[in-house]
């Protein structure tokens, strides 16, 4: 008897359990909307995470059977995956007051919440808003200088690797490269994985992106009440746990560092940001670029706290490094494999930049068969190709498809970037076909 009770209320708790979760697989169902049929533990997303093939193949299988829009389950999640440009156009721009969150974070993985990739509605905007002037033309420009000191190492490493014949890994190579430009540029910390990998706040950055998305914020999503238990286990067993501690702890040094030198003339991301959390308005008057960014209405109504400022520098370390390293090493990649464009290109730099002066940032805008060889290897290579996402904030009802409330929109690059109804002859690395696109 003393065991029948907790028996009938477990047996009710399972049946409540599976009736709920059979309910949500029904979302697309009721919608009329096409997709994959959900498993029944973890919707769909054991297909895409963990067949061992890229997240992007499986897309481009679903869209071939399923059509334009179609949806599938993150765990439970309905995710309606949106192909149609008018319809993206619409929901990311023009009805972005009615889209205008990303999915709320599925494992509250400090700091990734508190960051412009986490946050959500007023704060968002407010944080966004703060950040902005952080890459105004002006801060763009005085960011060249480092970044021509540390180009100048790739390059006299690519040139000592071929006076010795050897060959040079440029994945790596413009991996490290990028890493010590944000470094330099957003937190201005001494970047040098260059000269040595080994560097801790690297090695913790790199562990950190490759193993991400692993087991326990798999089951974190599949098993949303659970998720906070998936969390704890992230942050002490997993070793991208582990190396976003160690990257939080560096960065609680720099800041403090920051706070002990307080009159720095390094205007950067991180200065914005304690700025920011100072509160009030600064009228620094050691140079008219310090004052451009106190000039923001904003600085003085934002109170943002030291978890929050060093949240942000990390999603500005974490998100500008791998994404702008695979950029670059894609495109030498390109150029290494299309020597005619490669001429092309140098014939570009000839004409507008003499052998005796080097290339400053004003410059770059005159180079625009550079700006389309970028445009066209990021088009083929997207360095992100999953991660624009919306999530719903009411019911929204266009000609061809209701979106209820909560519903999550993804836009997947990859195969919008290689739909030959958009680019002809998609596979083909063409820079040119963007003097004949309309829209560019
Ligand atoms: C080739 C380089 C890059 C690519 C392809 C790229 C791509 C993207 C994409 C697709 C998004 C999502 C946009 C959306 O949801 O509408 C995004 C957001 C973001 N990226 Fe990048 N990114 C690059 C470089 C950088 C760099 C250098 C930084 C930092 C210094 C950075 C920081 C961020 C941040 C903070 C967000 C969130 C912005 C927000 O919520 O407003 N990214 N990026």
């Amino acid at each position: 008897m003393f065991l029948f009770l907790p028996i009938v209320f477990l047996l009710l708790c399972t049946l409540q359990w599976i009736v709920d979760r059979k309910r949500r697989f029904r979302h697309f169902e009721k919608l009329r909307i096409p997709g994959p049929k959900p498993n029944f533990f973890f919707g769909n997303l054991w297909e895409l995470r963990r067949s061992g093939v890229a997240e992007f193949y499986i897309f481009e299988r679903w869209k071939r059977s399923y059509g334009d829009i179609f949806g599938y389950y993150s765990g439970t999640r309905p995710v309606l995956v949106v192909t149609n440009l008018d319809l993206i156009r619409q929901i990311l721009i023009k009805d972005f007051n009615k889209f205008h969150d990303r999915p709320k974070v599925p494992v509250n993985v400090e700091p990734v919440s508190k960051t412009l990739v986490g946050l959500r509605g007023q704060r968002w905007t407010t944080i966004r808003r703060l950040l902005a002037p952080a890459f105004s033309n002006h801060k763009l420009q005085s960011m060249s200088v480092p970044v021509k000191d540390k180009v100048q190492i790739l390059l006299d490493t690519a040139e000592e690797h071929a006076t010795n014949g050897e060959s040079l890994d440029f994945a790596t190579a413009t991996e490290c490269l990028s890493f010590d430009v944000i470094c330099e540029c957003a937190l201005a910390l001494p970047g040098n994985s260059q000269k040595d990998q080994t560097d801790p706040l690297f090695q913790a950055s790199r562990t950190f992106l490759e193993q991400g998305k692993n087991m326990f914020t798999f089951f974190a999503i599949v098993f949303p009440p659970l998720a906070n238990i998936f969390a704890f286990l992230n942050r002490h067993f997993a070793s991208s746990g582990l190396s976003t501690c160690q990257i939080i702890k560096s960065l609680r040094g720099v800041l403090e560092e920051r706070r002990q030198q307080p009159r720095t003339r390094r205007v950067d991301v991180l200065q914005v940001l304690v700025w920011g959390a100072e509160k009030r308005r600064r009228t620094l008057t050691e140079s008219s670029t310090d004052s451009e960014w106190c000039n923001d209405d904003n600085t003085d109504k934002v109170d943002l706290s030291d978890d929050e400022i060093i949240a942000n520098a990390w999603v500005f370390l974490l998100g500008g490094f791998d994404t702008t390293a695979h950029a670059t090493a894609f495109t030498i990649y390109l150029l290494a494999k299309y020597p005619h464009v490669q001429e092309k290109l140098l014939q570009e730099l000839k004409e507008h930049i003499p052998l005796s002066t080097r290339v400053g940032y004003q410059q770059l805008r005159d180079l625009q068969y550079l700006t389309r060889i970028i445009r066209e290897s990021m088009r083929l290579y997207p360095p992100v190709e999953s991660f624009v996402m919306r999530e719903a904030a009411c019911d929204v009802n266009y000609p061809d498809v209701k979106i209820p409330q909560g519903t999550l929109i993804q836009v997947p690059l990859w195969i919008i970037h290689r739909n030959p109804e958009i680019w002809p002859q998609p596979e083909h690395f063409d820079p040119d076909r963007y003097f004949t696109l309309a829209s560019f």
